[in-house]
């Protein structure tokens, strides 16, 4: 089972991706979290040259291909084998980020992203994709008071790039209407969860 959570900054994934492995733990189930861009050692290189606030002038498709390596190398490396020996994979990002992002915010086009990304995933779509709803203005209100969050490069672009990123993720939803899955993010911590336990009842059973 490969499951991958999505949102905006400032969703609570990160707090509900933490819950979900604990759970999953509890039941004495095998799983790996892990995160795009990074994932891997080389991964996590890129990710620095990605998200350096420094690296102001990336060309757009600079920027889709270095997300679009990071991937590749996380899905050869480490997701791919994880799932072949049984691990349940749950991913904090992955290929709709840059659907999203690139394709839709950037407006480098969702069908050219992906087709981009072919070459990344090797024919690995997710089982389940969760996607945490909030309001931009709502989730960077969020993320200016977690102090320990670093802000980074995408993090700095205007609210209408992050409204974009928002509509891009919707318009997947009917894209990809079996795989991705809408939670409304402006619930309580253990709202969220519950709609994530419906979503997963099988997996979160002994
Ligand atoms: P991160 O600090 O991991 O953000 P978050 O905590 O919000 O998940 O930074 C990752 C940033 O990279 C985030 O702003 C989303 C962006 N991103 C893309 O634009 N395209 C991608 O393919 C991925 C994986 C992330």
């Amino acid at each position: 089972m490969f499951i991958t959570f999505e949102g905006g900054e400032g969703s609570g994934k990160s707090t509900a991706i933490h819950r979900l492995e604990q759970s999953l733990k509890a039941l004495g189930k095998k799983v790996i979290i892990t995160r795009e861009p990074g994932g891997t050692p080389i991964g996590e290189e890129i990710r620095e040259v990605i998200l350096n606030k420094a690296n102001t002038n990336m060309d757009p498709w600079t920027e889709a291909l270095l997300y679009a390596a990071s991937r590749r190398q996380h899905v050869i490396e480490k997701i791919r084998p994880a799932l072949k020996e049984g691990t349940i994979v749950i991913s904090d990002r992955y290929l709709d980020s840059s659907l999203a992002y690139q394709g839709g915010a950037r407006g480098l086009g969702v069908d050219e992203v992906l087709a981009l990304n072919q070459f990344a995933i090797d024919g690995l779509y997710p089982d389940l994709t969760i996607f945490f709803d909030i309001a931009p203005k709502e989730g960077l209100s969020r993320i200016s008071k977690n102090a320990e969050r670093e802000v980074n490069r995408l993090d700095l672009e205007n609210m209408s790039f992050h409204e974009k990123v928002r509509a891009s993720f919707l318009e997947l939803k009917k894209r990809f209407p079996e795989r991705i899955h809408i939670i409304d993010a402006s619930l309580s911590p253990d709202e969220v969860f519950e709609e994530i336990r419906n979503l997963i009842p099988d997996l979160l059973r002994k």
